[in-house]
């Protein structure tokens, strides 16, 4: 395991000799097949500065320091893999700090992250590399909970941005005329994923359980707000509101009412809205009629992997955690997978797409447009794993976008 991260420095800054890089000012992301944001503002000062103080060029020259979690199953597979990647891409760009956090750190320790940690990511951290959470080895284990769904709420990533484009026709589903490229943000921190509930007088036949499902005004409007500002740095400028306001009336019906108190705001945007069933049917017959797609948390997760399954499956579906600070949290929309763990066979791409979308939002977007357009090359023409009709190994497909990075 993490053959390649090894080599990676675990803590402390790095030496002299380390690279630095030019941020680029202008963000020219329109071929980069990425997603369009922009980098929100630094809300810290950045950690290596360098230059002529007496050039007043409007460039910092920083070092991306990332933090890297494997996690469980296939997470630490692809994700050294997705490390591996943005060096090639950049080579002295990035720091790399592994952490050891997994399902199985969460049985040794008794705790799944030291006190204070999503502080100390807050200022030692651009980013978090995360690979994926559930070993069946440690049923229950609440390291998911802890450091995952922790580390959205803890940082406030409340927009779960979750691009999906069509890479090969030939592993969709769908008939071939038909392009997805449509991008997901579903709410991260409320809906029924607030683990407020309760389940009653068990083993009677009284026995009930419930969830709320928490829709906050501020809080929806905030992540529609983001879905708006994304669209607009799209060609097509939709959003589509995906809920269930006619039976889950409350929440949903306030998701729906803060949808059409802000479109108004964004006059040169189309807004429209379906129900999560009407939206799962349409995703399948005419999925290029979406755009920017916007909903709650658990409609989200659904038609993310919904919608993962129309361009070939969860091996080519990136994801980005974000909230208004500068830290964000970059993982595959793929779980452990623990049929497959271990086998060498995991897909790298999906992992590697999300590299591509951390370097997007640290600003490396040369080297985010080259890492996607190497993946979607080589998901188009190059090795593929089984779960593209492939047989080719992790390894061997990461090879082959290593060796379209140069
Ligand atoms: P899963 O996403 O791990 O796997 C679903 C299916 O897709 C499996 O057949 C798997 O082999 C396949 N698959 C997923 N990623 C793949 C890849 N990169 N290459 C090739 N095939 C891939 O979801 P599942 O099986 O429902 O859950 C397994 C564990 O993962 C559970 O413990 C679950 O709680 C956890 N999970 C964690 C997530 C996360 O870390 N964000 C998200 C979803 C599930
Ligand atoms: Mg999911």
């Amino acid at each position: 395991m993490w053959p390649r991260l090894m080599r990676v420095r675990r803590s402390g800054r790095a030496s002299g000799a380390v690279a630095l890089r030019l941020l680029p000012t202008a963000a020219d992301c329109k071929q980069c097949g990425q997603v369009r944001y922009t980098k929100p503002a630094r809300t810290t000062a950045p950690r290596q500065t360098v230059g002529p103080l007496s050039n007043p060029l409007p460039h910092e020259l920083v070092m991306h320091r990332v933090g890297v979690i494997g996690g469980d199953g296939i997470g630490p597979e692809v994700i050294t893999f997705a490390v591996s990647a943005l060096e090639r891409a950049a080579p002295g760009a990035f720091e790399f700090d592994l952490l050891p956090y997994s399902s199985a750190y969460t049985a040794q320790h008794g705790r799944s992250l030291p006190a204070g940690e999503f502080a100390r990511w807050r200022s030692a951290y651009d980013a978090i590399l995360f690979g994926a959470c559930g070993d069946p080895a440690y049923p229950g284990s609440s390291f998911g909970r802890d450091v995952l769904l922790g580390a959205r709420t803890n940082l406030d990533l409340y927009a779960n941005i979750r691009p999906l484009r069509s890479f090969d026709h030939r592993v969709s589903p769908l008939k071939s005329d038909e392009n997805v490229d449509l991008v997901i943000v579903r709410e991260n921190t409320e809906g029924a994923y607030v683990d407020q509930g309760a389940w009653t007088d068990k083993g009677t036949p009284q026995e009930q359980a419930h969830d709320t499902i928490l829709a906050t005004r501020s809080k929806t409007e905030r992540v529609i707000r983001r879905a708006f500002e994304l669209a607009s740095s799209r060609l097509r400028r939709e959003v589509c509101l995906v809920s269930k306001h006619n039976a889950i009336r409350y929440s949903h019906g306030l998701w729906r009412e803060a949808f059409w108190h802000i479109a108004p705001e964004y006059p040169d945007i189309s807004a429209r809205e379906l129900l999560a069933d009407a939206a799962a049917m349409r995703f399948v017959q005419a999925p290029e009629a979406f755009d920017v797609v916007v909903c709650e948390n658990f409609v989200g997760d659904i038609l993310s992997d919904l919608g993962a399954a129309l361009i070939g499956g969860l091996g080519l579906a990136p994801s980005a955690n974000l909230g208004d600070g500068s830290l964000g949290l970059f993982e595959p929309v793929h779980g452990s997978a623990p049929d497959i763990a271990g086998t060498g066979h995991a897909n790298p791409l999906a992992a590697i797409l999300t590299a591509a979308m951390l370097a997007h939002h640290v600003g490396e977007h040369d080297a985010a447009r080259r890492v996607s357009d190497a993946v979607y090359e080589v998901a188009k023409s190059g090795p593929k794993t089984p779960d593209l009709n492939g047989k080719s190994s992790t390894q061997a497909v990461t090879g082959a976008v290593l060796a379209r990075l140069g």
